[in-house]
């Protein structure tokens, strides 16, 4: 498969430092990135981070070639698999919409013909104003992805939707945007192969609510279980995902019923049985409160407050007992220490067919990247470190041969 190359198109606001972020994250993916740095963008970061960023040379004016074989703004609008304008200021998104050519960010996105995602980031009042809007619904219709601005406090004092999502949240949008291009079925005729199979996967952290306003949590992104429901819909299979509290987008043909609780999933599981084969990917909270409070939990002075907990239902136990077990039972284990040992022992005491164990001491949770063992009654394989998607192709491929 080819390395997909994105072109960045940083544009002017205080946002833009968020690009620095999002180029880590582009190229955790195994992406290659090439940056465009507006005058406007140059404001906030200079040239010089994103090229020691990107490992590229940065391009900043329309002006600066110095002969006929340096890349112009033709072929750097070309090589791209995906233009990302991020952040993409009301000034931007204005030029685009009018198709108005005054920089070299603009002419290169005037002269494209590759798909272009466009992250906007600015004052709400900007946002929401009509003219805002109006420009926003024109590149829509002109075929431009434009993200929703995330609502909060912003940088000048407001609050509101205006600001840029967070770039792990923009680069499940790179992913998506990307789509065919990453996800194009392993070679081999799989595109059809679960044809007929119902899949049942979870995914994400569960919340667990202490009062209405905090709630016992963990670390996990969600990621990779959605991106095993997005190889699975890929090679044909009809996919339930339920999703515990994530933000990610849903991948295109699969279904997906959206829980907070473990106690809610575990009903959502049973819901949506039978199913031919289940991947649990979930990192289920192991306890709750036993009586989360009615009202907000109140600082006495005194005493601090004790927290009971109580334990949770052990989705894939369950799952491993019920008269309607899938044929393929899937779990997950996430270890920080003896990680395949722990595996085999989770593996008996579950009942279950495999365990997909990894290492989470590091960034595992919330990362782009898995290093994981497969651990099955015939023993142990062990993958190198890959990109959440190819660990996902890779089990949906191995989980293909085995139900065949
Ligand atoms: O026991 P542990 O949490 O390490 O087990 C992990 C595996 O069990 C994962 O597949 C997870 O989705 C599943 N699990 C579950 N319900 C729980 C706890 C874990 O389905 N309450």
């Amino acid at each position: 498969m080819k390395t997909p190359h994105i072109l960045l198109v940083v544009g002017g606001g205080i946002a833009a430092y968020k690009a620095c972020e999002l180029i880590r994250l582009i190229r955790k993916a195994g992406m290659t990135v090439r940056c465009v740095l507006t005058d406007g963008g140059a404001q906030f970061i200079t040239p010089m981070t994103l090229a020691a960023l990107s490992e590229n040379e940065v391009f900043t004016t329309l002006w600066d070639l110095k002969n006929e074989t340096e890349m112009g703004h033709i072929q750097l609008s070309r090589e791209a698999d995906l233009i990302v304008v991020c952040p993409a200021t009301a000034d931007l998104l204005a030029k685009m919409a009018a198709g108005i050519s005054d920089s070299l960010a603009t002419t290169v996105l005037l002269a494209t013909d590759t798909p272009v995602l466009a992250v906007p980031a600015m004052n709400v009042r900007m946002w929401q104003h009509a003219a805002t809007q109006r420009n926003v619904a024109q590149l829509r219709g002109d075929g431009v992805q434009v993200v929703d601005p995330d609502s909060g406090a912003m940088a000048c004092g407001e609050y509101g939707p205006g600001r840029l999502p967070e770039p792990v949240a923009i680069m499940a949008e790179i992913e998506r945007a990307l789509g065919s291009a990453l996800s194009t079925p392993p070679a081999g005729g799989r595109g059809e192969a679960l044809r007929g199979k119902r899949v049942l996967i979870t995914a994400g952290p569960t919340h667990e609510p202490i009062d209405p306003v905090r709630y016992i949590a963990n670390r996990s992104s969600g990621r990779q279980g959605f991106a095993i429901a997005a190889a699975a819909a890929e090679m044909g299979a009809e996919v339930h995902l339920i999703a515990g509290p994530v933000h990610l987008p849903t991948p295109p043909g699969v279904t997906r019923i959206d829980v907070e609780t473990a106690r809610e999933m575990a009903a959502a599981v049973d819901v949506a049985l039978p199913a031919d084969i289940a991947i649990l990917v979930a990192a289920v909270a192991d306890w709750r409160t036993a009586d989360a409070a009615d009202q907000k939990i109140k600082k006495t002075g005194g005493a601090l407050p004790v927290l009971q907990l109580a334990e949770n239902p052990d989705i894939l136990a369950g799952l491993a007992s019920d008269p309607r077990r899938p044929a393929l039972l899937i779990g997950f284990a996430a270890e920080t220490e003896h990680i395949v040992a722990h595996a085999q022992a989770k593996l008996a005491r579950k009942r279950c067919d495999w365990i997909v164990a990894n290492d989470v001491s590091g960034d595992v949770m919330g990362g782009q990247n898995n290093a994981v063992h497969i651990v099955t009654g015939q023993g142990v394989e062990s993958w190198a470190d890959l990109p959440k998607d190819q660990v996902a192709r890779k089990l949906m491929e191995k989980i293909v041969d085995a139900v065949r």
